[in-house]
């Protein structure tokens, strides 16, 4: 098979960042995606309906010219969420809302402290018909950061989809076979997303010579095992695994750093990486239905109607990204080959 065409594929979990970043993010993602989920962790967050009715026409204005790209808007969560406020973002036509737990990732530190007293907010989401997206990890220092995200799912997830059966559940970028396990056996009401590194990549693949820090990413990569589990889960066809690249870009020189920010900015290639592990696993045939059938049927929109083609033809990914400010931004796989390509 020397192309393959698809259905238009949304992306179901990503950062466009804001300012200057937009000119770089949003038609990195519009190439390929018709629509996307659009993370609400800028500084200051996307806390309040006009927040994100603002930050919508920030992403609109850069999208572009004749592109029918569509951001889809998310509330960032935080202690003094209400339920009004998640009332307001319905009318103002936001989707969904993101459960950070305080510092477990980039822009988090303004985010939820006590999952216990968000309990109103949750039984609003269903009520209103948005989804919960959750960022799955406990932030404790005394939890190896390889179980966190395990921990957190006995902790709060299993309670959470419990408690409220008919609220809709993004388990966001899982990275490991205790995440896929809960998935499988969750109700239908609970799905996850599932990135182009967790998929490609395992822990080894941080440390190869020296410290790699363009793999680094939160939660981070784990062992060859729970990436084999995850690519199962894609492989299996269940419609509970969906496209989320949960690209994250950050400048060139604060991932090269003595602290380094964690994400990986996969725009520029996002569908040929997923293409080249569906074709590595055999089913480059169910690659349609994960990339452009299941997310929208679990968040209850309708499928998009147009196609994309890839073509089987290797190319390389840039070293590097040049910003209209003068940063730059390595992307993931900068420098390496791969076997798909985006036509037009
Ligand atoms: C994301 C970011 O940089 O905003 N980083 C990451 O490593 N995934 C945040 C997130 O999705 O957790
Ligand atoms: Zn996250
Ligand atoms: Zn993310």
């Amino acid at each position: 098979m020397n192309e393959l065409v698809i259905r238009t594929p949304d992306d179901w979990h990503l950062h466009f960042r804001d300012g200057d970043f937009l000119a770089e993010t949003v038609p990195a993602t519009a190439r390929c995606f018709r629509r996307a989920i659009v993370m609400p962790n800028l500084t200051p967050p996307v806390t309040t309906a006009d927040l994100a009715v603002a930050y919508r026409q920030r992403i609109l204005a850069a999208s572009p010219e004749g592109s029918h790209f569509e951001p889809l808007m998310t509330l960032y969560l935080t202690d003094k969420t209400t339920t009004a406020d998640i009332r307001a973002a319905r009318r103002a036509g936001v989707v969904a809302a993101k459960l950070y737990p305080a510092g477990a990732t980039t822009n988090s530190s303004a985010a939820v402290s006590s999952l216990d007293s968000l309990e109103p907010v949750f039984e609003a989401l269903a009520e209103n018909a948005m989804l919960l997206l959750v960022h799955g990890e406990v932030t404790d220092g005394d939890i190896d950061i390889f179980d966190r995200e395990k921990v957190f799912i006995d902790r709060h997830l299993e309670g959470i989809v419990d408690r409220h059966p008919g609220l809709k559940v993004v388990f966001e970028h899982i990275t490991t076979k205790d995440a896929v396990d809960f998935v499988m056996d969750g109700p239908i009401t609970l799905a996850a997303t599932v990135t182009p590194q967790h998929l490609l990549l395992n822990r080894n693949d941080l440390f190869v010579g020296g410290i790699r820090p363009h793999n680094y990413c939160l939660p981070v990569l784990k062992r060859s095992t729970h990436q084999q589990a995850l690519r199962q889960a894609v492989a299996s066809g269940s419609p509970k695994f969906f496209l989320g690249t949960d690209s994250a870009p950050h400048a060139k020189h604060k991932k090269e750093a003595s602290c380094g920010c964690a994400g990986c900015y996969s725009a520029w290639s996002a569908i040929e990486l997923y293409a080249q592990v569906f074709e590595e696993l055999g089913v480059l045939d169910k690659l349609e239905a994960f990339a452009s059938e299941h997310g929208p049927n679990f968040y209850g929109l309708p499928l998009n109607q147009g196609t994309i083609t890839l073509a089987k033809r290797p190319w390389q990914i840039p070293e590097v990204i040049k910003m209209s400010d003068g940063d730059t931004i390595v992307p993931f796989f900068a420098g390496q080959t791969v076997g798909w390509q985006l036509q037009g």
